[in-house]
């Protein structure tokens, strides 16, 4: 019979990596609950239009990367590609979108991308949404979560890099200008970069091509369409965070997906090789709106847990050691035995206890292939000392 595998681009997590997964998850709640927010959880699947409405017609993940299928009543829903769309529909289906909400979530999210080192189609992330807050001190309580995570994983060749996109109004304007400055370029694109100009010539922006890039060099830049207090933001940001982390202005970062304005930010570094970034946001203040909501300003980020393990290095990846391991001989021994291992474990020990009736030498092998830390020994004999130590529990 043929052997089933899985899906390409969807690993299976296993040994060292989910404890890391564990591990990570749990220093990134305590990260979360340190700065007060609340835990969400938003369904894997969501209707197709969501995605196409929040992250826009324009980006990657609705044209290309989306896995979307037909329910048996002919609706389209979609595997989530990220989580913001998805916790903005909620706050909005709750009617809680006049209110201010400060939440994080994690979970598997999905794209159809060609899978390489660090790139999956199912890989987990762990986001932070500021829900209801104008931009000011909310970007910078953003900035500081993304600090503490940079610390607190003591994250090495990191770099922050930040951009301000304007609001809508600046956002359409600068658009226009990059547009008829393009045109004279139009010759020179690439058939998929000619749509993108088409669509949203901001995508442009950050693109790869050595001579476009050299072209948008001399181009309008959107640094010179911002007000003095977005100005502002982009030098209080690098004043009060440089300390903490390397922050660079980086005026041709604009992120993938279109429904950012303002604040855009990117972790990236130099240990990952070509998927180099770990961790997005950035402003939205149009997406509830966009979605049927009231006027929600908003910004959040989302950090790729599969590339922090990979940042993180094979060194973080210790396999756990057993605390005890119980070997035993005989019946009243074994029945002593479950009991002591159920009383250790209350005392938060990883135990193992070995109830295959093997020969001692067996169960000492066992025991030392899983570098157990210590070996209590019930035989026979010694069921009746072990009693006595079972009632020091109690
Ligand atoms: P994003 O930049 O698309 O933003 O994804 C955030 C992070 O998810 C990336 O930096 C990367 O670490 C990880 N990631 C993305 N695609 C893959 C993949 N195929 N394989 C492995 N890791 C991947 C968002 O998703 C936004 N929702 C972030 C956000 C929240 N903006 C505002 N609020």
């Amino acid at each position: 019979m043929d052997k089933i595998s899985s899906i390409r681009g969807m690993p299976d997590v296993f040994e060292s990596d989910t404890n890391y997964l564990a591990e990570l998850n749990e220093t990134l709640s305590r990260i979360f609950l340190s700065h007060n927010l609340n835990e969400i959880n938003t369904p894997i699947l969501e209707q197709t239009e969501l995605f196409i409405r929040s992250t826009g017609v324009t980006s990657d993940i609705v044209n290309k990367e989306i896995y979307s299928f037909n329910d048996r009543n002919e609706q389209s829903l979609s595997l989530r590609p990220e989580g913001t769309a998805g916790v903005v529909r909620s706050i909005i289906q709750k009617k809680l979108d006049t209110a201010e909400h400060k939440l994080w979530y994690q979970g598997p999210m999905f794209r159809y991308e060609r899978p390489q080192k660090g790139r999956f189609r199912q890989f987990n992330q762990a986001g932070v949404e500021l829900l209801g807050f104008e931009e000011g001190s909310s970007d910078l309580e953003i900035i500081s979560i993304v600090c503490d995570i940079f610390i607190e994983l003591e994250l090495e060749n990191s770099v922050l890099r930040i951009n301000h996109l304007g609001d809508k109004d600046t956002k359409e304007k600068f658009s226009s200008e990059l547009l008829k400055y393009l045109k004279t370029y139009k010759g020179e694109l690439s058939d998929n970069d000619k749509e993108k100009l088409n669509k949203n010539p901001l995508r442009l922006l950050d693109s790869k091509d050595g001579d476009l890039k050299d072209f948008l060099d001399k181009g309008p830049k959107i640094i010179d369409f911002l007000s003095s207090e977005q100005l502002n933001l982009l030098d209080k940001i690098q004043s009060v965070f440089g300390k903490y982390v390397e922050i660079e202005l980086d005026s041709s970062l604009v992120r993938g997906l279109d429904y950012y304005t303002g604040l855009v930010f990117e972790a990236v570094s130099s240990n990952l090789g070509a998927q180099d970034s770990f961790l997005g946001g950035g402003r939205y203040d149009e997406l509830s709106k966009d979605l049927g909501g009231k006027e929600m300003p908003a910004i959040g980020f989302a950090i790729g847990l599969e590339r922090l393990i990979l940042l993180a290095g094979k060194d973080l990846a210790v396999p756990r050691n057993t605390d005890i391991y119980i070997i035993n001989q005989g019946l009243i021994a074994e029945s002593l035995a479950l009991d002591l291992s159920r009383k250790l474990r209350i005392y938060d020990l990883i135990v193992e206890l070995d109830l295959s009736g093997a020969s001692f030498s067996k169960q000492f092998k066992k025991a030392n292939k899983l570098k157990s830390k210590s070996i209590i020994v019930i035989g026979e004999d010694e069921a009746v000392k072990c009693e006595f130590i079972i009632r020091l529990f109690d």
